[in-house]
């Protein structure tokens, strides 16, 4: 299983994002917070802050993580600007199947979050229309959350759903997640993990993206 670390750059300097994602080289991906002040309180950034982040950072996987109302109309310009994750939540889209086939139409891996309290079972038919899972461990909307123990669980039922496809669809986790936390999250079979305020907070923020990832994998070999 492979273990990849996206950082966010949601406590990051928002001001300076080019500098912030040249900071973390050994980054599988960017992790990038999309936010309409509406399905979450809080607002960021959007499609023309991604379109100069894409141009700029061309070699970059960009993980896109939609907290948008309206996600089945805004989701497909952010794969048709050529971004290989794009995740919408299964609490916005009102046809969460035709918007993935839709995204993966255009080039990019389809995935869906679901909130801390949304359950994965009424989507355990539907699970091979995605490239990943993102399962939230907080309240989306603010970084510097505490992990929510109380996903673990979750984490555990949707890997086993996984594992039934014979499929590798990617189990993300984002919110919390440390290293007091990537572990326990590891374990539970998550293969993805979103980290912040660990990464940006850090005196060296590539490096602690090299210790997140070594922590899942010693995790995992237990
Ligand atoms: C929260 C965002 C997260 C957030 C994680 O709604 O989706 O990606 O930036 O930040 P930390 O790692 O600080 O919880
Ligand atoms: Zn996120």
């Amino acid at each position: 299983m492979p273990h990849r670390i996206h950082p966010s750059i949601l406590n990051a300097n928002l001001a300076s994002l080019d500098e912030e994602i040249r900071r973390i080289p050994s980054a599988d991906a960017v992790h990038l917070d999309v936010m309409d002040n509406h399905f979450v309180p809080n607002l960021t950034i959007g499609l023309p802050v991604v379109e100069n982040i894409r141009a700029n950072h061309p070699e970059t996987f960009l993980d896109i993580h939609l907290m948008i109302t309206d996600a089945d109309r805004f989701a497909p310009a952010y794969a048709e600007l050529g971004c290989e994750s794009v995740t919408f939540h299964a609490e916005a889209a009102k046809a969460p199947i035709r918007l993935a086939r839709e995204l993966r139409r255009l080039g990019s891996r389809a995935a869906m979050a679901l909130k801390p309290t949304t359950p994965i079972e009424p989507y355990a038919d539907i699970i091979t229309e995605f490239d990943m899972i993102l399962l939230m461990t907080v309240e989306p909307g603010f970084g510097g959350q505490s992990f929510l123990d109380s996903v673990l669980p979750k984490i555990r039922r949707t890997r086993e759903l996984v594992r039934k496809t014979g499929q590798e669809i990617w189990i993300q986790v984002d919110g919390g997640v440390s290293v007091d936390t990537i572990g326990r999250a590891a374990e539970a079979g998550a293969d993805v993990f979103v980290a912040g305020t660990a990464v940006y907070r850090a005196g060296d923020p590539d490096a602690m993206v090299n210790q997140l990832r070594d922590l899942a994998i010693t995790a995992c070999a237990h």
